[in-house]
């Protein structure tokens, strides 16, 4: 791989120190308001017993708190290596280390290879990969039941944002870079695979969207 997918690019931005500050503040204060967002979602829509398949997930701490909140097992993908060792104990702290798989995996790459979950999460990622309709496609190819994404807000202040992050992350000679999605163009995505919306939260700066398979969305026949 080359370019803003290649690991060794997201590596130099997701550092173990990253990974390690992450999992301290996860410790210390528990999950932040987007992402305590994010698990409300998936249990108001009922995850007793799901399997859980979350992309790009750091150190874990979202798909964790579903496992405590009675979700069965959890799969997470990562193109990074560095968040794996916080990951490793922040598992073992809540003895549920053998109920998630982790793998070091882009799904954008390699759809084929991933099962698809009752539940999928991806909580401030497809801001930091280039290729929308492919992450964004096969992970909603693999809900069975219910996808939640967040992302930024398409802003001029979240755009003028993630310039001067560009900016910088480009003046260190890293490939990493942030984008900012128009909304419609991720309906569109959902839409393509068969989701339909299932409700929006906008923030400040984050904006959460739920969406379900067509399917099992519509009303049974009388
Ligand atoms: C901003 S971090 C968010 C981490 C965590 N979800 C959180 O909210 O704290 C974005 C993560 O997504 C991962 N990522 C981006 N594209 C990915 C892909 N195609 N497959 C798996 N992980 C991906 C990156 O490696 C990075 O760890």
């Amino acid at each position: 791989m080359t370019g803003c997918c290649d690991p060794r690019g997201y590596e130099a931005t997701f550092t173990p120190r990253f990974a390690r500050r992450l999992a301290r503040r996860y410790r210390r204060r528990g999950l932040d308001r987007l992402t305590a967002k994010v698990v409300r979602r998936c249990v108001d829509h009922g995850i007793e017993g799901a399997t859980v398949l979350e992309i790009g997930g750091g150190v874990g701490e979202l798909h964790l708190e579903l496992l405590r909140r009675g979700a069965a097992t959890a799969t997470n993908l990562e193109l990074v290596g560095t968040y794996e060792r916080d990951a490793a104990e922040l598992l073992a702290e809540a003895g549920m280390t053998g109920r998630v798989r982790r793998r070091l995996l882009d799904l954008a790459a390699d759809p084929a290879a991933v099962e698809p979950a009752d539940v999928v999460v991806l909580n401030r990622v497809v801001c930091c990969y280039p290729d929308l309709s492919g992450l964004l496609g096969a992970a909603a190819g693999r809900a069975r039941r219910l996808l939640v994404l967040t992302y930024p807000r398409s802003n001029p202040f979240t755009r003028g944002l993630m310039a001067v992050e560009n900016g910088v992350t480009a003046l260190l000679g890293r490939p990493y870079r942030a984008f900012v999605r128009p909304p419609a163009e991720i309906l569109a995505v959902l839409r393509a695979h068969g989701l339909e919306p299932a409700g929006s939260e906008n923030g400040a700066i984050w904006c959460l969207t739920a969406a379900t398979p067509v399917s099992a969305a519509a009303p049974r026949p009388a």
